[in-house]
């Protein structure tokens, strides 16, 4: 049955209403109008409609609306306003700097992908600023890229953990 809920997305609060059961995804781009996170699998398998939620990583697709209720979520569109408040910036920069890096290193073919890419990439940078490529592998793991560009999405968040070790705050 369709409640009234309050939920917090990228900073700003949103009263919305809806069966509490509903997949965040479909809140997200039904009610939000965001087209960041993407419908992919559908069951957690692949990554495409990850967002983040109190900084952590979480499936969209498979997660109910109403378990985000008290917690911040951050989606693609957030990132660069997340990053500046985590670096101390006085201003967000217009793209997270591994959004940049997805720019120069061309790194996605089709971009179904690049979302949970992003999302996932975004968390382990905030966790850990200088990850090895190891690490990075391993923080990505369950990632789908179905173009198979994990070498250019690794050298992409190699590349943005470079700009954001000569960044000044
Ligand atoms: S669409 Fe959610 S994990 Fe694939
Ligand atoms: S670039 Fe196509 S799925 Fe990754």
């Amino acid at each position: 049955m369709a409640a009234s809920l309050t939920i917090r997305v990228n900073d700003e609060l949103h009263e919305i209403t809806a069966d509490p059961d509903t997949p965040l995804l479909y809140v997200l781009i039904n009610d939000l109008a965001l087209n960041g996170p993407r419908f992919g699998c559908g069951l957690a398998q692949c990554g495409s409609c990850s967002v983040l939620a109190d900084g952590v990583e979480i499936r969209s697709c498979v997660t109910p609306v109403a378990r985000i209720a008290g917690k911040s979520v951050t989606t693609l569109e957030g990132l660069p306003a997340r990053y500046a408040k985590q670096r101390g910036l006085a201003q967000p920069p217009t793209l997270h700097p591994l959004q940049q890096a997805f720019v120069e290193t061309q790194a996605v073919q089709c971009g179904a992908c690049y979302n949970g890419m992003t999302i996932k990439g975004a968390e382990l940078l905030a966790r850990n600023p200088h990850p090895e490529a190891g690490e990075i592998r391993e923080f990505m793991d369950g990632h789908i890229c179905r173009c198979g560009s994990y070498p250019r999405i690794l050298k992409a968040i190699q590349l943005a953990a470079t700009k954001i070790a000569g960044e000044t705050p």
